[in-house]
């Protein structure tokens, strides 16, 4: 993520807001409040479809449309926002461009804290507590890195940076740390940054890292064979329905992703758990709610959803499916869902924060 990608973000937001205005000027001098009211639900529904399909569809066509799907959610969802705001705000009602002026703030703002947001990573800290602890664990989550396309390297060296100096135990590695834009020398050089940081460190793959989607974009820029070697000659060892035992008391279990279908284990087939110990599973998707019951893990670490990324898509998500940021108990599992480190593609971010999570393990009472 560099100046030339910023030079395009603002750029597509700034055009897209602009003919936006123009089309709807004629409309909105009629002045009437029928079409500030049906301008409102339909803008409104068209931009939390786009705003859909740019994060839940994998998807050729919208790959490739850049940031422009993007650009037109945001201008269309704050487009609606005025509207509503005629509708609530008498004085509003006496001019067309005055109604613009309000829009094209609302979009700056909305553009704005968006970028921001996502160029901010910040620690969120969790405790947990159980009888199988004997001795506090520290150990750190990060999920959802998609190296380098909505962040800079340097936001992103800051936060490893911040994570070395809290000299945790381990760090936790969840999944989709490179994604299909990835290049080659990019995915080599995140895994020297992370084995760089001298922390053991455990990698469970995502449903992106190894661009099984690249055809997408014109073919995988590296093979899972590279990946492995790149993870592994760092230092970084790979989970893959495998369990680590990190002391008497904590075994970590990371899966293969969902998307892998048959390649991923059945809970059956899983390699046996010690008695006794505090059982850490991470698995990049958090969706598989039936197997987090039956494989009765103490804690599971999840990542995949972004928090939804765009807003409201957090709250559009929670009308289909469970677990989509934040902590869940299923059975005998705590289920914790982060909001990832950092996004997909666009450089842009309306639902959550940018977080790492520092998960502290403790004896009971
Ligand atoms: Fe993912």
């Amino acid at each position: 993520m560099d100046l030339i990608h910023y030079i395009a973000w603002f750029t597509s937001v700034a055009a897209i807001t602009a003919v936006l205005q123009l089309v709807q000027l004629p409309l909105r001098r009629k002045n009437k409040i029928w079409i500030y009211a049906s301008g409102f639900v339909i803008k409104g529904l068209v931009a939390v479809a786009i705003a859909y399909f740019s994060m839940a569809i994998c998807n050729k066509l919208m790959w490739n449309l850049g940031y422009l799907p993007v650009a037109l959610y945001a201008a269309l969802l704050c487009d609606a926002a005025s509207d509503l705001g005629v509708l609530l705000i008498a004085p509003l009602r006496k001019g067309p461009k005055r109604v613009m002026l309000v829009s094209v703030i609302l979009t700056a703002i909305f553009i704005l804290y968006g970028t921001v947001n996502m160029q901010i990573i910040s620690p969120k800290e969790h405790t947990y507590t159980s009888d199988k602890i004997q001795s506090t664990h520290r150990f750190v989550f990060l999920s959802d890195l998609h190296y380098c396309a909505s962040q800079s390297p340097r936001t992103v060296d800051k936060a490893l940076k911040e994570i070395a100096a809290n000299k945790p135990e381990f760090i936790l590695l969840g999944g989709d740390i490179t994604d299909e834009r990835t290049e080659a020398d990019e995915m080599r050089e995140i895994y020297e940054k992370l084995g760089a940081l001298g922390i053991p460190t455990y990698f469970i793959y995502g449903n992106h890292d190894r661009q099984d989607y690249g055809d997408y974009l014109g073919g995988a820029k590296y093979t899972p064979e590279e990946l492995e070697r790149a993870i592994k000659d760092n230092g970084i060892k790979i989970l893959c329905d495998e369990i680590e035992t990190i002391s008497d008391d904590l075994v970590i279990l990371g899966r293969e992703d969902v998307s892998k279908g048959d390649m991923r284990c059945s809970v059956s087939e899983l390699p046996k758990i010690p008695d006794g110990s505090y059982v850490v599973c991470v698995d990049h998707s958090p969706y598989q709610e039936e197997e987090i019951r039956s494989m009765g893990a103490d804690l599971q670490l999840s990542g995949h959803v972004h928090a939804g990324q765009l807003f409201p898509l957090q709250y559009v998500y929670r009308f289909g499916v469970n677990n989509i940021y934040g902590d869940y108990r299923l059975g005998d599992t705590e289920l914790y869902v982060s909001s990832g480190i950092t996004g997909w593609y666009f450089p842009f971010r309306t639902e959550a924060h940018c977080n790492y999570e520092i998960i502290k393990l403790e004896p009971g009472l």
